[in-house]
């Protein structure tokens, strides 16, 4: 089949799909504005796997929130693709999500009346795809994700493994620069969880999408290429998935 990104030249070539430089993020409280990012700045590549791990509260689905166009940074800049989007109104930054990144969450954020075919072609709809169209394509990315013969099913009739690969074919209908996960596994069982790990490798290995996971789970970061930890709103370290680096809850790493 076709590819489900856009591809912009070889692994590593090019500007990075995102480049977050000093980005800070407060939030209003009663008590005050909290920081829960201290000035964060990483790059990402394209046909990067990388996940990012850190303690509960440490800012991970801030970061993500940020870098998937959902929130924006209280200071620093964010070029995506190449472009600085730091200032992007909201409707800008609602055309770059819908073209450009895929989410999947935990619990899997399916439409419950609609068939697995109607979930994923529904980002179509919004791109303004014809019906005809939409329906091949979403037959093909369940196809990928192993779905073939659910079309029609919907997400009750299917388990937990199969409505989080309806959830990522979804997440792949635009073809997206970027994929973007918080916990994909944290909602499956061990063994459910290890073939959806699987198969975001298989999708950044063989079709070449450049993937983003937020996981509390050193055996879902240890099968990604790069770990980026974050303690406090603070990287503490980025670098390979190490034995030490995924056992690095609680302790400060420098950063490699
Ligand atoms: N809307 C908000 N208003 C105020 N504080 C917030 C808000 N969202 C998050 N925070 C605070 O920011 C910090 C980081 O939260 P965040 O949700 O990014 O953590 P996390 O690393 O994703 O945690 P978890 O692993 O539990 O999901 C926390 O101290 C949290 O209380
Ligand atoms: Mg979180």
């Amino acid at each position: 089949m076709s590819s489900p990104v856009s591809s912009a030249g070889a692994e590593g070539a090019g500007v990075p799909v995102l480049d977050l430089s000093d980005v800070v993020k407060d939030y209003a409280s009663e008590a005050g504005a909290f920081r829960a990012l201290h000035g964060v700045s990483f790059r990402v590549r394209q046909g990067e796997f990388l996940s990012i791990m850190g303690p509960s509260g440490s800012g991970k689905s801030t970061l993500m929130n940020i870098i998937g166009c959902l929130d924006t940074a209280t200071e620093g800049t964010y070029r995506f693709d190449g472009t600085d989007i730091t200032a992007f109104d909201e409707k800008a930054l609602a055309k770059l999500r819908n073209d450009a990144i895929g989410f999947v969450f935990q619990q899997f954020n399916l439409l419950p009346r609609l068939s697995a075919r109607a979930n994923v072609a529904l980002p179509l709809v919004y791109s303004g795809h014809a019906l005809k169209e939409r329906n091949a394509r979403a037959d093909e990315l369940l196809a990928l994700v192993g779905l073939t013969g659910k079309e029609m099913s919907r997400p009750a009739q299917l388990s937990g493994g199969q409505q989080q690969r309806v959830a990522v074919a979804r997440a792949l209908a635009n073809r997206p620069r970027l994929l973007l996960a918080d916990e994909p596994t944290g909602a499956l069982d061990t063994k459910t969880g290890a073939e959806i790990l699987a198969m975001f490798r298989s999708l950044n290995a063989e079709q070449g999408v450049t993937a983003v996971l937020v996981t509390h789970d050193p055996g879902v970061a240890a099968a990604t290429n790069r770990v980026v930890r974050i303690q406090d709103g603070r990287i503490t370290y980025d670098g390979p998935p190490t034995k030490q680096a995924l056992a690095g809850a609680g302790h400060d790493y420098q950063a490699a």
